[in-house]
């Protein structure tokens, strides 16, 4: 190999270090957002408007989930979002990507 297609080697290798390093620093909720957009967002605004589901506005801060009665810890919206809840379907999510949606949802 000559010098320089090394030092291209070594370039590309620093560059992919750095990107693993970028995303293993991704905020949480920033991360979780990704997953709301994908998941969530065809039913759900972030606000306090209703689409096919209820805003969310707030919906970690609220005293009660309005549709269970049960207060919204990151468990019950957990098992909510993966049993499904009224004409809310059961989103199968792995744990990894529920704790990303949880942190995001916080911010709401
Ligand atoms: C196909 C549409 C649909 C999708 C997709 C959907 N939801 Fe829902 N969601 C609903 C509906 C409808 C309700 C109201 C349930 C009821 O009527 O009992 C609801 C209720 C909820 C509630 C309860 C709110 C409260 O205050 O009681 C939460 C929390 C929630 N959804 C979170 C999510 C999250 C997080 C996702 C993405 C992983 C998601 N939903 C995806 C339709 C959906």
């Amino acid at each position: 190999m000559k010098p320089s297609a090394i030092a291209l080697l070594c370039a590309l290798i620093g560059a992919s270090a750095g990107a693993a390093r970028a995303e293993s620093a991704t905020d949480p909720a920033e991360a979780g957002q990704r997953v709301f957009v994908e998941q969530c967002s065809l039913c759900h605004a972030t606000n306090d408007s209703v689409l096919f589901g209820p805003g969310l506005q707030g919906v970690m801060k609220q005293k009660e989930l309005v549709t269970t009665g049960k207060p919204p810890t990151p468990a019950n919206v957990k098992s909510l979002i993966l049993q499904g809840q009224g004409r809310m379907p059961r989103i199968p999510l792995d744990d990894a990507r529920l704790d990303l949606l949880i942190a995001y949802l916080k911010t709401l």
